[in-house]
């Protein structure tokens, strides 16, 4: 059955492509069409529809969003505008609005909008972590990975893994995707994208689960302006209710830049009995000049043996700040699922590797459950 749809446009130009649109696009039919949105609210209703279009550029019709949601209960909100930005994202997400449409759209950008915000709506903002190491080999590729999948799995919301590690990012390695698309590609168009477009640079890995792989190949990454590196995280806000982003090894532009625009940065160290711990009290040195660091710095040590609380105690009194999670040493049960392209949560989720990962995954989801209010 097709999708009964309702236009409001204020541009009698643009109305009228849009409606040819949307009658060209399968599956969708264009029930009414009005210029005013007080007609709209007016008239609409008998129409029944399932989609109601809504041109935000109007009027003011921002503030009838609302009005708009209560009159057509049944239907899906969308908006459309020239220009995709963070704060109409948040505004039209408060109102109740499922999703956004830059105009004039295609008919496979219609049904891909559709689709993209079906299940959860547009997001009025994702928690953002990155996770960052002084060295390489600390264990958070495989952490990041096995993170996604149970935060996604455990809440069933959308959940975005950024690889940022941009020159020898390995994350689809990890997660075993082939990816037409890279965060190359969607650092050079993101001026020209929306949520609903820079969703199809992500490949899907899991049911709520996407992922923005790393360049092909190393030469690439000096490709990636830090501005449009953090576009695509501040899009990608509207996109996800969780994003977890890799970062290169140490601090450079890249893992500077993605740090200020999360929300938490995990600093993650893997115990070889090596300086590791200098290592991090040097990094946390820098990460003071932030006022709220205590807040937004956290650490994490992988390859713990024995995995309990006292160690964590212990690593808390050697490094003299929190330490906010250990995860076990389980070198045979992460290499030979990374090996396999699976995720050790999947192959024993009884391990005490997914017990830890999932006991960080509910501290993401208890601290952050409230969606509205939070800072
Ligand atoms: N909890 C763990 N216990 C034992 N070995 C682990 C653990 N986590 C990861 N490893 C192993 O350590 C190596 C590095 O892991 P991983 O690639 O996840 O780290 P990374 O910090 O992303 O490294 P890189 O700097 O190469 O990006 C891998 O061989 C992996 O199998
Ligand atoms: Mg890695």
């Amino acid at each position: 059955m097709a999708y009964r749809v309702i236009l409001v446009e204020g541009n009698q130009q643009m109305l009228e492509r849009l409606s040819g649109v949307i009658r060209s696009a399968r599956e969708f039919e264009l029930a009414a069409r009005y210029q005013r949105a007080g007609d709209a609210l007016g008239q609409g209703s008998v129409f029944k529809p399932d989609i109601v279009l809504v041109d935000i550029d109007s009027n003011d019709n921002v503030s009838l969003l609302e009005d708009f949601v209560a009159t057509f209960s049944a239907a899906s909100v969308f908006c459309l505008s020239d220009k995709w930005t963070p704060s109409d994202s948040e505004v039209i997400a408060k109102a109740g609005a499922r999703g956004f449409l830059i105009k004039p759209f295609t008919a496979d950008e219609l049904q891909e909008a559709v689709a993209t915000f079906a299940k959860t709506g547009i997001s009025a903002g994702a928690e953002v972590f990155s996770f960052f190491s002084s060295k390489g080999k600390s264990g958070k590729t495989t952490l990041i990975s096995n993170l996604g999948f149970s935060l996604a799995q455990k809440t069933g919301q959308q959940v975005g893994i950024i690889d940022a590690d941009v020159q020898f990012g390995d994350m689809a390695v990890f997660l075993n995707v082939a990816p037409k698309t890279t965060i190359l590609e969607a650092a050079r168009d993101i001026n020209f994208l929306s949520p609903v477009t820079l969703n199809g640079y992500f490949a899907p890995v899991d049911d709520n689960l996407r992922v923005l792989c790393g360049t092909s190949r190393p030469e690439y990454a000096e490709q990636i302006g830090i501005k449009n590196f953090t576009e695509i995280i501040a899009m990608a806000r509207s996109m996800f209710r969780y994003i977890l982003i890799d970062l290169p090894q140490g601090f450079n532009p890249i893992s500077i830049a993605a740090a200020e625009a999360s929300d938490v940065t995990y600093h993650t160290a893997m115990i070889n009995g090596g300086f590791e711990i200098q290592h991090m009290q040097r990094a946390l040195e820098i990460f003071k000049a932030w006022p709220d660091y205590e807040n937004r710095v956290k650490t994490i040590f992988t390859r713990v043996s024995p995995c309990d609380k006292e160690e964590r105690h212990k690593l808390s009194q050697a490094l003299g700040y929190p330490v906010a999670a250990i995860i076990p040493n389980e070198y045979m049960l992460v290499s030979a699922a990374a090996n396999n392209g699976q995720m050790a949560m999947r192959v024993e989720p009884d391990s005490m590797f997914a017990q830890t990962v999932n006991r960080l995954a509910d501290d993401i989801i208890g601290k952050t459950h409230i969606r509205w209010g939070n800072p």
